[in-house]
């Protein structure tokens, strides 16, 4: 273990159990719970996580009976405790006394009590009361046995992140203040020369609130800045208390990293600020194969942790209730799913949640006790879960090993998705997902990485998404293919600076040297026009997008054959210093991103792995032994090769020189 916190006190096995709020059931059901929870191997629950009105009844009236006898009966039945700070909702008193603390949003409606999450960041009331309840709680259970982890908040960012009241305002000018130091610096940095926005004094400075026309980009996007840097000061201050008064207790609060409903924190940045990386990964339950988000999502994760192990706070045993239509698990499909967050670097897997409430906006919500109680296929299915996750123990601390990366910046797609762009057909998050599907399809294990990491690691480097890009960056691709890298890039990328801005010259100004072309202008295509793209033996389809690109050192590959830009080229190839840098001017399906990768991955020197479709392969290597997990998502038995001979940790059986892992099944075997 690379750092002293960096794993639940006491837990010497993966962790599995779920979110459990004995809260919403009489006490003498919490014995039947840990009878339960020790019969399906249940290792660590995450509890009163919304329990603040039960804790703090009225301001400074406390009532911490029922979580001391709650722990004291986990600790009795060896279960470990990730303790929730209730700081996502302040109590019903709390805000009879601060009803500012309430959140407005940007047309200026302030929301009510009743759900979760309604909170100001910026409120310092809020601030207090948040802190007061974290060094109750740490004072109290800093030592109580069961404690393994602390839990701070949950998921940050959602439902709401940013708040526009005037307490708002004043702190966004405070932050403006840091950052600029001088109007005339924010005048510049905001174009304000645009539209007659210049400032004079900064109290005209506010939040971006709803304005009758396209408002002010650059302003837009620190705002965006302002409310992650916001919410993540709090985060801080729990953090720091929790450091402080409950020391050697790691603390995590848990992201959403690759869900489209939370993007408006950058995780880049939450990631070095926590001890253990905790992720929350919901499928979208209709998306066909949508394993290969929920891979995405682990990798990111993954990322975000720094290469770190990290930890599956909460899935679903099977269907959620908050999506259109809430599609239940096929038998298998919980196990394939746990397994394959395992496989790329979580240390368990944990739920939402233990026991499905009878009551309250989740009561139709999957749970690992479902309210057909044991006699069902979830019930059946989570206790040889738990078996399983009982026999990988040693995978504990090991390592994903990627074969390429992906680059992604939270900053670039909040910029992207302001008002008025060439095409809004063009989402950067839909592009990340197509292009991780192609390295999916094509057996790669993806790291993803941020613009500036450095990236000499990786022989293949893919660029789904960047409108924004800094000149660290620039300078950081540009190094990557110099020094020998296969770089990759598709269209609308390296346009804009970190204030969206052009810098002087033709697109992409980032990356005109890199790529050795410019683009003369975009051409976005109609609603369904589809463009084609003839080249290298083979013919791909565009839609949305096409462009004028003018090769400046690089070759065309592939050409538009019709289309606005037809007999121009399409994707390009640049050799540069040792590498190679390449660029996709439309926007392709997964299959046909796939041809250009084909192409990259020999450049890179990538030998592609010959698997079946939808049979995941996964190594994680560790100290002593390597792990391959493969996960057979198809419906007919599989058949992987096999480096060494080795051991099959879930049937213990030996394996030689190829592993069969039927329909549906999970395999992992360990090599020496
Ligand atoms: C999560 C949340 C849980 C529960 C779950 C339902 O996002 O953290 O508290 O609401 O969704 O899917």
């Amino acid at each position: 273990m690379d750092h002293p916190l960096s794993w639940p006190l006491g837990l010497d096995s993966l962790a599995y159990g779920g979110d459990y709020n004995p809260e919403q059931w009489p006490e003498e059901v919490w014995r039947e719970d840990v009878r339960l929870m020790r019969q399906a191997g249940v290792t660590m629950v995450s509890v009163g996580i919304f329990s603040w009105a039960l804790l703090e009844i009225e301001r400074g009236m406390y009532n911490f009976g029922w979580l001391d006898r709650l722990l004291d009966l986990l600790d009795e039945n060896g279960i470990r405790a990730d303790l929730g700070t209730p700081t996502v909702v302040p109590p019903a008193w709390f805000y009879r006394e601060h009803p500012e603390a309430l959140p407005v949003n940007r047309e200026g409606i302030r929301y009510e009590f009743g759900g979760r999450g309604a909170i100001c960041h910026s409120s310092p009331a809020y601030q207090d009361a948040a802190l007061s309840i974290t060094e109750k709680l740490a004072r109290r259970y800093a030592t109580h046995p069961a404690l393994a982890l602390w839990h701070v908040h949950n998921e940050y960012g959602v439902p709401v992140s940013a708040c526009y009241c005037e307490t708002s305002a004043a702190h966004f000018r405070r932050w403006l203040t840091d950052r600029y130091r001088t109007l005339p610096e924010l005048n510049s940095a905001w174009g304000t020369a645009f539209w007659g926005q210049r400032y004079v004094q900064w109290q005209d400075v506010r939040p971006p609130r709803l304005t009758p026309t396209a408002g002010n980009p650059a302003q837009q996007l620190d705002w965006a800045r302002f409310t992650n840097d916001a919410i993540l000061d709090n985060f801080k201050r729990e953090r720091d208390m929790l450091h402080r008064l409950s020391p050697g207790i790691p603390v995590t609060t848990n992201f959403m990293t690759a869900l489209s409903q939370c993007e408006s924190l950058d995780y880049w940045a939450w990631g070095r600020e926590v001890d253990i990386v905790s992720n929350d990964h919901y499928l979208v339950a209709e998306a066909e194969r949508n394993h290969v988000n929920l891979a995405m999502s682990a990798d990111l994760t993954r990322a975000v942790a720094g290469g770190r192990p990290w930890l599956l706070l909460e899935h679903s045993t099977s269907a959620v209730n908050w999506q259109h239509r809430n599609i239940a698990k096929r038998p298998g499909e919980l196990a394939r799913n746990s397994m394959a967050h395992v496989a790329r670097g979580s240390e368990g897997a944990m739920f939402f949640q233990w026991r499905a409430s009878r009551f309250g906006a989740e009561k139709f919500h999957s749970a690992m006790l479902p309210h057909a109680g044991t006699e069902s296929r979830i019930w059946r299915e989570v206790v040889s879960l738990g078996a399983d996750l009982g026999s990988l123990g040693s995978v504990r601390g090991s390592r994903v090993k990627a074969d390429a990366a992906i680059l992604w910046d939270w900053q670039s797609w909040w910029a992207q998705k302001l008002e008025w762009r060439p095409s809004t057909d063009l989402d950067p998050r839909e592009r990340a997902d197509t292009w991780y599907a192609a390295a999916y399809d094509h057996h790669l294990t993806v790291d993803f990485a941020h613009p500036e990491a450095d990236l000499g690691e990786y022989p293949l480097v893919l660029v789904p998404a960047l409108y924004l890009m800094t000149e660290a960056s620039s300078r950081n691709l540009a190094r990557y293919v110099r020094n020998g890298g296969t770089l990759v890039v598709s269209c609308f990328s390296g346009i804009v600076d970190s204030h969206d801005t052009v810098p002087p010259g033709p697109h992409p100004g980032a990356l005109r040297d890199v790529l050795g072309l410019t683009v003369e202008e975009f051409a976005p295509l109609r609603a369904g026009e589809q463009v084609l793209l003839a080249g290298e033996g083979q013919q791909l389809t565009g839609d949305v997008w096409s462009e004028f690109v003018v090769p400046r050192g690089a070759d065309t590959v592939w050409s538009y054959v019709d289309g606005p830009a037809a007999g121009h080229p399409a994707i390009t190839r640049h050799p540069l210093g040792y590498g190679s840098a390449w660029y996709v001017s439309s926007r392709l399906s997964a299959r046909d991103v796939g041809a250009v990768l084909t192409r990259a991955c020999s450049d890179a020197g990538l030998i592609e792995r010959r698997l079946p479709h939808d049979v995941e392969v996964v190594e994680r290597v560790g100290a002593t032994n390597h792990y391959l997990f493969a996960i057979n998502h198809s419906s007919t038995d599989a058949v992987v090769p096999l480096p060494s001979p080795g051991t099959e940790l879930l049937t213990g059986a030996p394996v030689t020189d190829e592993l069969t892992v039927p329909a549906g099944a999970t395999r992992v075997v360990r090599h020496a």
